[in-house]
């Protein structure tokens, strides 16, 4: 699938470093950098994009859980832009599930994640938005708030026999 802005892939210094914080939500920049992330997003099979995967160092990040080929489990919500996203664990309780990334194309690997969050960020109109957010939708916030901070999921993996190929990821789920 062709994409309109090229994912940065893994190995890109920009997938690395620390993204800035957005000082002023309702700018032609951060309104430009929104628009690409939706498009870039748009184009894949992703259930989340963060700035940084399209070479963007700023804190924005989109959470867009949807079922589909790559995450055929996942629950439906639309698309939510966050910006300056942080989050608090509700309790201790992590628990390990697949990911993957569009950045880190043919593989998934057993990820361990808060299974319950709360999160603070703001939206596009600059207001502040507070949520509990729990099991696949909480994993997806960790996974794109890691990108700002220059992680990558494979950085959270407990052994490398939890990574597996894509092809062998999508056999676990036909029968
Ligand atoms: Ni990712």
């Amino acid at each position: 699938m062709s994409n309109p802005y090229e994912i940065a892939q893994l190995g890109a210094k920009v997938l690395r470093q620390h993204a800035e914080l957005v000082d002023q939500v309702d700018s032609p920049d951060i309104r430009q950098i929104i628009n690409a992330m939706q498009t870039a997003l748009a184009a894949t099979e992703g259930v989340g994009l963060a700035a940084p995967q399209i070479s963007r160092l700023k804190r924005i990040i989109i959470v867009a859980s949807r079922p589909s080929s790559r995450y055929p489990n996942a629950p439906l919500m639309s698309p939510t832009i966050m910006i300056n996203p942080v989050f608090e664990a509700l309790s201790d309780d992590q628990e390990k599930d697949w990911e993957g990334c569009l950045s880190i194309p043919g593989i998934r690997a057993l990820v361990p994640r808060y299974k319950a969050i709360q999160v603070q960020y703001s939206d596009e109109q600059g207001c502040a938005i507070e949520q509990k957010l729990e099991g696949f939708v909480a994993r997806v916030f960790q996974h794109e708030a890691d990108h700002l901070d220059g992680k990558v999921y494979l950085d959270r993996v407990e052994s490398s026999a939890d990574i597996i190929s894509e092809s062998e990821y999508f056999k676990l789920f036909t029968h």
